[in-house]
């Protein structure tokens, strides 16, 4: 399968662009970095429509956005956002529902009206309705001006919930989320990895691909073989993040760690 999905898009391959990579020495670079490409595209386009992340990632992102929007240096009231997946089941207003955090770390502290502000339903009752319905949502909005990912641990690869063994061609669904990562974001739920949600919405990696324009941040250690993998190795279902180099505008930011295991010349 993952060879089928290589030579499908091997023409894709040698047409595409390398995918940019800048390795900065310290993570509030990366922060800055990730901010200057953010409010670009929001100065360039008032209406812009970004795909977000959460995690521990883009948080210093998240809040030098809150700073700009404090001291009025950017308007976020035109732009509008959809965020890359959720946990399912969980009450909407759980500490560590994907909604919850994009209230705490970013929408209460900018000014993006509620109406423009779309993420899965945690709480759906029916998880299959709502991949439906958010798969709608993502169609009528149109594709990202930019999206901004982060990535799963070790060699995980995960770009949202797109774990191993995603295809390039996967759209939003309800997914089981892998005991690597349950592992891994254990340290959210006061390190008890039985309160970790077993599943996810997620979109998917053709989802993804649609957006405009793409960076991915990356930071520390526990990323550097992944990424290391993502961007030396063969592209394929193995490591979901490497579908991102068939990704004609892509922008890796990393971390003096993050980058410290690709070959350089
Ligand atoms: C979350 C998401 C995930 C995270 C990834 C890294 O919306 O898309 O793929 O980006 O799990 O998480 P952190 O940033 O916590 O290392």
């Amino acid at each position: 399968m993952a060879s089928e999905v290589l030579s499908g898009s091997l023409v894709e391959v040698l047409r595409t662009p390398a995918p940019e990579v800048i390795v900065l020495p310290t993570t509030k670079e990366v922060d800055i970095q990730a901010f200057k490409i953010l409010a670009q595209t929001v100065i360039d386009k008032p209406r812009a429509v970004l795909t977000l992340a959460t995690g521990g990632t883009p948080l210093g992102l998240y809040a030098l956005m809150a700073e700009a929007h404090k001291s009025h240096v950017l308007d976020f009231s035109g732009v509008t956002t959809k965020n890359l997946d959720e946990y399912w089941p969980l009450p909407k207003d759980h500490p560590q529902s994907y909604s919850r955090f994009m209230k705490d770390n970013l929408f209460n502290k900018i000014n993006i009206p509620a109406c423009q502000r779309h993420i899965p339903d945690s709480s759906a009752e029916d998880p299959l309705k709502e991949t439906a319905r958010y798969q709608s949502t993502l169609q009528s909005i149109g594709s990202s001006d930019l999206t901004i990912l982060g990535i799963g641990p070790e060699m995980t690869c995960h770009i949202a919930f797109n774990e191993r063994g995603s295809s390039l061609g996967s759209r939003v669904r309800l997914v089981d989320v892998s005991e690597e990562t349950i592992k891994a974001n254990a340290r959210f739920f006061g390190g008890d990895q039985t309160e970790v949600p077993r599943r996810a919405i997620t979109q998917g990696v053709a989802d993804i691909l649609e957006s405009k324009r793409i960076i991915l941040l990356a930071k520390g250690k526990s990323k550097a073989l992944g990424i290391k993998r993502t961007l030396e190795g063969e592209i394929s279902e193995d490591a979901p993040a490497s579908f991102l180099r068939l990704h004609p505008k892509v922008t890796f930011i990393l971390d003096e760690e993050a980058g410290s295991l690709l070959t350089r010349d």
